[in-house]
């Protein structure tokens, strides 16, 4: 398995509509290890395949304080949804930006596995919140659209300054030697 990069806020690639998923094949099985591994890695809750710069409709999460309890959701559509919760939320793409944004408590997606079988997934609170946020990316969506022009503002030019739209490299060989 590898590490991939994740691209950095405002990076234009982020603005893409995500393309549904036809084919069920090795590569994607593959691809969806990597998404994972990167995710847990990073680490991170949730990763849109917008993020690390495939065009699929493609998510995974995992709120679980253990990190034991992966959700893939290929070609997700969310198919009921009410109530309000608010969240301060962060992305994988914003690095140490947090803000609260107002979503759904509960919603129902109906999504695929990677072998292609259709399901209905049901949740509330905060992974009900990262699937929302998630589905977002794959619209070409990211949390602080929600916040004020001022504000994001200040958010871009911070990540202009910090990652100069350069997308986040995991360096796995910088990684297993600093931790000997
Ligand atoms: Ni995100």
């Amino acid at each position: 398995m590898a590490l991939l990069d994740i691209l950095v806020y405002p990076d234009p690639r982020l603005r893409r509509l995500a393309d549904n998923v036809v084919d069920f094949n090795d590569e994607l099985q593959l691809f969806v290890a990597n998404m994972a591994e990167t995710m847990y890695f990073a680490p991170g809750i949730g990763l849109a395949a917008t993020q690390v710069n495939d065009p699929r409709r493609i998510i995974c999460v995992d709120v679980s304080p253990e990190g034991n309890d992966l959700g893939v959701y290929i070609n997700p559509e969310i198919i009921e949804k009410d109530g309000s919760q608010t969240y301060e939320e962060g992305c994988l793409s914003i690095p140490g930006v947090f803000a609260e944004v107002e979503r759904f408590e509960h919603i129902k997606i109906r999504a695929q596995d990677t072998t292609g079988n259709s399901f209905d997934k049901e949740a509330h609170g905060l992974l009900a919140v990262c699937i929302q946020h998630e589905i977002d990316h794959l619209d070409g969506k990211v949390f602080v659209d929600y916040l004020s022009r001022l504000k994001q503002d200040r958010v871009r030019k911070r990540m202009i300054k910090e990652h100069g739209m350069e997308a986040i490299h995991y360096d796995e060989k910088a990684v297993a030697e600093s931790s000997l």
